[in-house]
């Protein structure tokens, strides 16, 4: 009953979700879940409960989205956004302040590391606006709350922390300074109306949203990214999202790692300044534009970066398996914080120094199709499926460049098996 097409074709309609994207069962779960929370005796009847109840549509929304994440996700980004914000307030002659967006904004880390970035860079209370939605309410309430966990702070730099937030029983609180910047609200991207009457932003964060779409949703809600964003703003995407935007007349501005893009091509960045800039330099080519693999000596030991630990090639058959354990860690951390070069080298000193693992290609597939390397990224993401048939990461980025490049069957091929292997997982786990 509950792979029924109807749930699917709901959860598409309302959201965008592609079914494909998170895997069936994913959804078929979320459906059981609230079949039985709403005391339906069947599939046709929860259908019934479902058409009539506005609340429980979004408790089923709710079952089914991915709020996953944290503070300074993709460092380099805001880096970028700092030093445009500067560079648009004299443009804007300082007439009025910057109006930015974050959509899905989810619990709030995005919208308050832009503001945070922003302050941090010098640029006054009255100088910008920044507005968070997401369609999740539940998400949108905790983000007014405003009040998080370790989980939320994730990269190596947290320094931020100690500046604007204060420690509490369960967390850490955002100052008022920070949370004055932001206003949130409940709001669906897929709405014909969203904005209609507002003026466009300097700057439009829309990441880690459109990877659950299908071609189609992706292609309609780019136009109205495109709508949304100023002709002389700035539209920051994520990692795996990129590949339409040049069809629709966007251009990367050229910064690695920001997934920032323009309407035109802007000049050549000069290197970033601010305090937020990169500890390695970042090759200032156009993302979808091939870049010449650098090998690159890692970076001096610095105390605070788990790269500098895990460095020395220490490779005894006692210390084998944390040292293992260290490096895909350290593999995860610095490709999170968008050290890209460093998470390579930490890769590569992976393969050189363990039996190769699935997890290690994943990311460095991941790297290469972050850097706008498709062909070596396929390559990597194949590796990594032929240890691991069933890895449900390189699957999907695998069936999403895929679909990038045209190849729908084979996506849809990928795609399918993502979700039988989740199906799969879903029935090991009730036994
Ligand atoms: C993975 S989070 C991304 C958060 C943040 N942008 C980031 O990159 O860290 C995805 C968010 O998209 C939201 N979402 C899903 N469908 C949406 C829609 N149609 N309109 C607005 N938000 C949506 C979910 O509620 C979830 O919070």
């Amino acid at each position: 009953m509950s792979s029924d097409q109807r749930f699917f074709d709901f959860l598409k309609d309302r959201i965008g979700l592609d079914v494909a994207s998170v895997g069936a069962a994913i959804i078929e779960r979320a459906v059981r879940q609230r079949t039985t929370a709403s005391k339906a005796l069947s599939a046709d009847e929860y259908w019934q409960t479902l058409q009539g109840s506005r609340d429980e549509q979004q408790a089923l929304i709710e079952a089914v989205i991915v709020p996953e994440t944290w503070f300074f996700r993709y460092p380099e980004s805001f880096a970028t956004l700092a030093k445009l914000a500067s560079k648009r307030l004299t443009e804007i002659n300082h007439m009025r302040a910057l109006r930015i967006l974050s959509l899905p904004c989810s619990t709030g880390e995005e919208p308050y590391s832009i503001a945070m970035a922003l302050l941090d860079a010098g640029l006054k209370p009255h100088q910008f606006k920044v507005e968070g939605m997401d369609v999740s309410p539940l998400s949108v309430e905790k983000a007014k709350r405003a009040v998080y966990g370790k989980n939320s702070f994730r990269g190596q730099d947290i320094a931020f922390r100690e500046r604007h937030f204060s420690a509490e029983d369960d967390g850490y609180k955002l100052s008022e300074r920070v949370l004055e910047q932001v206003r949130l609200q409940v709001a669906n991207l897929l709405d014909p109306t969203l904005l209609a009457n507002e003026p466009p932003y300097d700057f439009v964060f829309c990441r880690n949203l459109l990877i659950y779409f299908d071609q189609p949703t992706q292609q309609q809600v780019f136009e109205v990214l495109k709508r949304l964003t100023h002709v002389d703003g700035v539209l920051f995407i994520g990692p795996a999202e990129g590949s339409l935007l040049g069809r629709l007349g966007m251009r990367s501005i050229g910064i690695a790692q920001s997934f920032a893009f323009s309407r035109q091509s802007l000049a050549e960045p000069e290197p970033l300044p601010s305090a937020f800039a990169p500890t390695s330099t970042p090759l200032p080519t156009p993302l979808p534009t091939p870049q010449p693999v650098r090998r690159v000596t890692p970076p001096p030991p610095v105390r605070s970066r788990p790269f500098a630990a895990v460095a020395p090639l220490a490779n005894t058959s006692t210390t084998a398996n944390s040292d293992a354990a260290a490096l895909l860690a350290s593999i995860a951390a610095l490709a999170n914080e968008g050290k890209s070069t460093e998470a390579r080298a930490a890769c590569e000193l992976y393969l050189r120094s363990h039996e190769p693992v699935a997890q290690v290609f994943y990311w460095l597939g991941l790297l290469s199709d972050v850097a706008g390397r498709a062909l070596e990224a396929q390559g990597f993401y194949r590796k990594a499926l032929y240890l691991e048939p069933q890895h449900p990461d390189a699957l999907m980025h695998l069936a999403a460049l895929l679909q990038s490049q045209g190849d729908t069957a084979g996506a849809r091929r990928l795609q399918e098996r993502a979700a039988r292997s989740e199906r799969a997982a879903d029935s090991e786990r009730k036994r």
